[in-house]
């Protein structure tokens, strides 16, 4: 008999909703569009050329990586986030996005974790098992308005939001965590979808963070270059007490990430080939991205009480179509339930889909609802 540590996290629903699709699909014979996953599909980001720049037959791959990263990784990172302005220091890489979420709320010792009223459904889980208490702030306004209540605790800020796909303005946001900061809070801004969208040689907002030394930043190359499989983010603080604490953590459940991943990545930040390649992948990704938001707001799909009238920017939206119907027409979701708690309105009518995907193969299967 083993014993168990049960922490109350659920093993993920969304994988459940995947299994179940792929199933139906096989036994009817029929292609799904899968959108309920949260992964790009526009296109896979082509690495063939950057794989001629690694010598897999070094030390540099076989042996042991370094705990907090590869130094080269650690400087292209710098100079692609931050125009070289953040120290080194305080770049540590992690396992993907949810390492170093895993690893903050493992670290922080704070009286409670806020998050948006529209949240990733991960969130709970690691909080969960890292023994957080948790609730729910209902948008930015409320944060800059309220700053002095989340003294001593932690604020979690998401955007581009998943599921909802809602960017606010970059003022609003620095706005709301200047607040919240000299309020004595700790922000956790955890925003993968961001540099899917943005230009990275004009975009100077995470530049701007750095002037906030309880802000910690968790980064992810899963959505912004497309390589969820490579499993590798990083994180940034400037809080010595804090990192050095995170990287004791950091080592014992990782030991260091995967040298394969970090130098692929760094030849994707500084060499020309691997520049180009992420540049292509994100522009085709952009654009097939828009187009299909443009046709989900044409047929007045997207859930009005959701953006009303603001235009979505990630690469997921919340429509106002059932998952059930969605399903009917072969297309795979998530029903919103899964991602708030708010009441109000009927959950159940609405789902989130991913939008990152082809224009044509979309519209292929919208046309038929
Ligand atoms: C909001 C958000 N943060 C972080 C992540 C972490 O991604 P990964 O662990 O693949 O880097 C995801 C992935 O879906 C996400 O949606």
């Amino acid at each position: 008999m083993i014993k168990i540590k049960h922490s109350g996290a659920k093993y993920s629903s969304i994988v459940g909703i995947g299994e179940h699709i792929r199933t139906i699909s096989a036994q009817s014979g029929t292609e799904f569009l899968m959108l309920n996953r949260g992964i790009n599909m526009v296109e896979n980001i082509d690495i063939r050329p950057i794989v001629g720049f690694v010598d897999f037959n070094s030390a540099e791959i076989q042996v042991y990586p370094p705990v907090k990263g590869r130094i080269a990784l650690r400087e292209a990172i710098n100079k692609a986030f931050f125009k070289g302005e953040a120290q080194v220091g305080d770049i540590f890489i992690t396992q993907g996005g949810v390492g170093a979420l895993d690893l903050i709320f493992k670290t922080i010792d704070t009286q409670q974790v806020w998050l948006p009223a529209y949240y990733w459904g991960a969130y709970l889980n690691i909080l969960q098992i890292n023994k957080q208490k948790y609730g729910f702030y209902p948008n930015l306004d409320f944060l800059a308005q309220n700053a002095n209540s989340f003294r001593g605790m932690t604020v979690l800020v998401c955007d581009p939001n998943n599921p909802t796909g809602l960017k606010f303005d970059d003022e609003m946001v620095l706005g709301a965590i200047r607040k919240l900061h000299s309020a004595g809070a700790v922000i956790v801004f955890d925003s993968p979808y961001r540099k899917l969208f943005f230009d990275w040689s004009t975009d100077f907002f995470y530049q701007r963070l750095l002037e906030f030394e309880n802000l910690i930043i968790a980064e992810s190359f899963s959505k912004s270059v497309g390589l969820s499989g490579q499993r590798i983010g990083f994180l940034h603080c400037s809080n010595k007490p804090f990192m050095d604490e995170l990287a004791i953590n950091l080592l014992y459940t990782t030991n260091g990430i995967n040298n394969f991943a970090q130098i692929l990545v760094e030849k994707i930040l500084c060499e020309e080939v691997g520049i180009e390649a992420a540049r292509n992948f994100r522009s085709n990704t952009v654009i097939n991205i828009a187009q299909n938001i443009e046709y989900l707001i044409k047929r007045d799909l997207l859930a009005n009480h959701v953006y009303q009238g603001q235009k979505p920017l990630g690469i997921f939206v919340i429509v106002r179509l059932s998952h059930q119907k969605l399903l009917e027409n072969h297309i795979g979701s998530v029903p919103l339930n899964f991602f708030t708690k708010l009441h109000g309105v009927d959950l159940s009518q609405y789902a989130r889909i991913c939008v990152s995907v082809s224009h044509e193969k979309f519209t292929r299967f919208f046309n038929k609802i």
